[in-house]
């Protein structure tokens, strides 16, 4: 059983070098982090500072270089296939493009029925999968008969971003790492998505890590925000410490960037 007091995942040290001699980028530059169960954390950073490179290592898609990660207090074994779609059932990914998340000659009623599978429930009979995907669908506002013909390019935007939401319902993970999913849809689908997602993060109490530009959005949904420059988190600590009393100058940098933090984010006209 896992340990309540251990933190859900821990980096220590974590470090990402890529290519090699002169042509070396040191994209993640030692970093530190515990992630509490149930815990919401954003990661800003301008372009380039290592945020996608760190989402990356965590998920188990590129292998650090160095420093280590655990995950429910022990050294995170991912070395063999099997291994990792085990770590898979704990983690997943939303990234920013939704149209790159699906295979697009899979119909939506195949992608979905493939998180019931990587859960498990491969061998339930159909009728309990139908209900499922159903209850998945309505839970963001999708209708699964209108959608069971049709492949994820027939889909608008908004609609795609709601079935990856959907997804995440299915595959019920300890831990949900959003990469800048908000940058490409308006502002009023931006608020549902992230209502939506929070919503599912009260119901099945994921932790969640948003990766993103949006100083506004960190203050919103975050219970802490870490800034990266350059590879390492150069401050971090509540949003109300972090983004209303910043004390690096680059921070102060990129939230005056951002003027308008609350008037973009009051929700309640949506
Ligand atoms: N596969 C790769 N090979 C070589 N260098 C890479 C690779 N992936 C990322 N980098 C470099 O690592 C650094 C960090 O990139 P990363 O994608 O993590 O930044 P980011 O913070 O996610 O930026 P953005 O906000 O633009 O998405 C950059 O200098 C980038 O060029
Ligand atoms: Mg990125």
């Amino acid at each position: 059983m896992p340990n309540k007091q251990e933190p859900l995942l821990k980096a220590v040290g974590l470090t990402k070098e890529f290519g090699f001699g002169r042509q070396k980028t040191l994209a993640v530059a030692g970093v530190d982090i515990e992630l509490k169960e149930g815990e919401v954390i954003t990661i800003v950073g301008e372009s380039g500072s290592g945020k996608t490179t760190f989402a990356k290592m965590i998920l188990g898609l590129i292998a650090p270089t160095g420093g280590e990660i655990y995950f429910q207090g022990q050294l995170r074994d991912i070395s063999t296939y099997k291994k990792k779609l085990e770590y898979w059932k704990n983690i997943q990914a939303i990234f920013q493009d939704p149209y790159s998340a699906y295979n697009i000659f899979h119909k939506i009623d195949s992608v979905l029925m493939d998180c019931i599978r990587m859960r498990g429930g491969g061998n339930l009979p159909h009728k309990e999968k139908v209900k499922m995907m159903t209850e998945a669908c309505s839970f963001v506002n999708l209708k699964f008969e209108e959608l069971t013909n049709k492949y994820p390019f027939e889909l608008s935007g908004g609609q795609m971003q709601r079935l990856m939401i959907a997804r995440i319902f299915l595959l019920d993970p300890k831990i949900l790492i959003a990469d800048e999913i908000t940058s490409m849809i308006d502002a009023c689908s931006r608020a549902t998505i992230l209502d939506m997602l929070m919503e599912l993060r009260d119901k099945i109490g994921m932790t969640v890590i948003f990766i993103t530009h949006d100083v506004g959005l960190a203050y919103y949904v975050s219970d802490k925000v870490y800034i990266m420059e350059k590879g390492l988190f150069v401050e971090s600590g509540t949003p109300d410490e972090v983004i209303l009393h910043p004390k690096e100058p680059y921070t102060k940098r990129l939230i005056s960037d951002v003027p308008k933090i609350y008037e973009e984010w009051d929700l309640s006209t949506v």
